[in-house]
């Protein structure tokens, strides 16, 4: 989820990369950097911090540029500090690389580089890109940046410069946006058209596998087989805001459309094609992760949904006892914990002060601590003996989505490991998870299109004002974060509940005019989730259903959502999002803000 500026044209550059980077500052600021192409040389200027630490650095450059990339980052491979920050450059310093996505056998290509005598100064994927353009100088840069996208893997949007090519600017694509802003005389290359908006509105769509030439008075487009492609030219109609919201009417709903591709970056490169997944950036010994006796999941709001999940997870793969606590209970009530405990602590942020300091005592007690975290180098990936990364890039709606799906495919992830590692499911079991867990964008990308189905369901409930939500099992914690979204962001009561608890004492306040969502996915009791709904009906609820494709629910519901059928607990994913859509179109419905819901922070670092 990083930006990236290119301008080619007779503008003053950096008047152009600097406010292109600001505006694009949202997809990611941990650091940033540009490249200037001064003809003689290409100076790089890079920092970690915000924009605005970058332009203090920038205020002390002179001299004439011709052509520049920029890059802000989102930090996926090295933390995020000066070194790791783009521009990368190849080992004359004649080749420079900017880059938004990840790839996925970068570990490969950077031996093989190393073994023919390359040294690397950055700990990031993209480095390995800039040293192959590097040994590609005797190609024309297109040609060369086209056989770096035909051997690196994974999601790839890179802008690259040559020093003795000063008016050229190539981009590529596979997986990560990138587009052209075509201006008369000049050209801009940007992953998102806020950069470019306040100079033109004329762009060229670069579609995925394509390279592109950018020059100030021509662009030229080809497919990975050098085939030349004709541009598709289009005009953009959105105002600035608009356009950095994608076009959306807020984050929250670009950020529930971007689940699809946030899942995909989640599982990139962690399974293999035999069906095993692997987690080797987690650096931590087998023989100490099969020597764990019990495991603890600590989180807060919608992160201890996931923990949830991944308490069913990790003692069905594993047949590990697995507690899981809300992270500002866990120090008060004595947790026994030693050597062979692993505590395994999921923030977004990695900053939430209560989840962290849950995690400093248990470390503190001497257990094994796994950080789940969306943000590289956060104070909890810092504080943990191990970490593993979300990847759903930044998330600026104060309601957690995309990185909720996330977080639920990294514990799937990170389940299944440890049943590998630990051999409690055979490789086959294994390798059919595997299988379907590649599934989840493609599903994911079906259950979004009803959206507006949601919408006009929502649409009668104007007076409605309590909610229940209610699953079993895997079902449970979905029903947990569909009823926290609809607090959150609609500020109307609504209660998660287990379906089976129901009887003992809540349904006493189901009657008519009380909607309640009932989730059914998991095959282990969506019989008797059912039966509970039948109860609710009973009571005159206004009963409404996530199930799956082919499933008979028979006449319990007044309305049946359908999801794609999934294998259980990996179905939590796809079975999350309708309640996402249903939260956020109740709340709209309202006129509510839901991008910045009252009383609530995105992170909240006091106890
Ligand atoms: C705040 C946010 C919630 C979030 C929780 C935990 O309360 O409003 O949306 O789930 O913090 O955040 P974390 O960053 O630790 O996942």
């Amino acid at each position: 989820m990083c930006g990236i500026v290119g301008y080619v044209g007779p503008r003053p550059v950096l008047d152009v990369l600097v406010p292109g980077l600001t505006h694009l500052e949202y997809r990611g600021y941990d650091s940033a950097g540009v490249a200037l192409n001064v003809g003689d040389r290409i100076e790089v200027i890079k920092t970690a911090g915000r924009m605005s630490d970058l332009e203090d650095l920038i205020g002390y450059f002179e001299g004439d540029v011709i052509s520049g990339v920029g890059h802000t980052r989102w930090a996926t491979h090295g933390a995020p500090n000066s070194v790791n920050a783009h521009p990368h450059t190849d080992a004359s310093g004649d080749a420079v690389v900017v880059h938004n996505g990840i790839v996925e056998n970068w570990s490969e290509l950077k031996q093989k580089l190393i073994e023919s005598g390359h040294e690397f100064r950055s700990q990031t994927d993209t480095e390995v890109v800039a040293h192959m353009i590097g040994d590609l100088a005797d190609l024309p840069l297109v040609e060369a940046v086209r056989q770096v996208m035909n051997e690196a893997e994974g999601a790839l949007a890179l802008a690259v410069m040559r020093r003795s090519e000063p008016e050229l600017i190539v981009g590529a694509r596979r997986g990560s946006p990138l587009v052209v802003g075509r201006g008369d005389g000049e050209n801009f290359l940007a992953s998102d058209i806020p950069a470019f908006l306040e100079h033109t509105r004329e762009m060229v769509v670069i579609d995925d596998n394509r390279v592109i030439e950018v020059r100030p008075t021509s662009i030229r487009l080809m497919d990975l087989e050098g085939n030349e492609i004709e541009p598709e030219h289009r005009k953009v109609e959105w105002d600035f805001e608009a356009a950095e919201k994608g076009g959306y009417d807020t984050f929250m709903l670009k950020e529930i459309y971007e689940q699809p591709k946030a899942i995909a970056d989640t599982l990139a490169g962690r399974v293999s094609q035999s069906g095993r997944v692997v987690l080797n950036e987690l650096e931590m010994d087998d023989r100490l992760l099969r020597a764990i006796d019990k495991v603890f999941v600590i989180a807060c709001g919608t992160s201890y949904h996931a923990a949830m999940m991944a308490k069913y997870a990790i003692e069905r793969w594993t047949r590990l006892p697995v507690e899981i606590d809300i992270a500002s209970e866990f120090r008060y009530r004595d947790p026994v914990l030693d050597s062979r405990s692993l505590v395994i602590a999921i923030s977004q942020s990695g900053e939430t002060i209560d989840t962290l300091e849950a995690a400093r005592y248990a470390k503190a007690q001497g257990a094994n601590l796994i950080g789940v975290s969306n943000v590289v180098d956060s104070a909890l990936a810092r504080e943990a003996d191990a970490v593993l990364y979300t990847r759903a890039g930044p998330e600026i709606g104060v309601a957690a989505t995309k990185t909720f799906t996330t977080q639920l495919v990294a514990m799937q992830l990170l389940g299944l490991y440890l049943a590998q590692v630990r051999g409690t499911l055979d490789p086959g079991a294994i390798e059919v998870m595997v299988r379907d867990l590649t599934l989840l964008p493609g599903q994911v990308e079906e259950v979004l299109e009803i959206s507006d189905e949601i919408r006009r369901l929502t649409g009668q409930w104007s007076d409605v004002n309590d909610y229940f939500f209610l699953g079993r099992s895997g079902d449970f914690p979905v029903a947990m974060e569909g009823a926290l979204k609809l607090k959150e962001i609609a500020y109307v009561r609504a209660e998660g509940y287990a379906a089976g608890e129901m009887k003992h004492g809540p349904i006493a306040l189901i009657e008519k005019g009380v909607v309640v969502v009932g989730v059914a996915t998991d095959s282990h009791v969506k019989t008797k989730t059912l039966s509970n709904m039948q109860e609710m009906k009973a009571r005159d609820g206004t009963i409404v259903l996530i199930a799956e494709n082919g499933d008979d629910v028979g006449d319990v519901a007044d309305h049946v959502i359908k999801v794609p059928e999934g294998r259980d607990l990996l179905c939590t994913v796809t079975a999350v999002v309708p309640l996402q859509l249903l939260a956020y179109h109740v709340a709209t419905a309202k006129g509510l803000d839901v991008d910045k819901p009252r009383n609530l922070a995105k992170t909240v670092t006091v106890e």
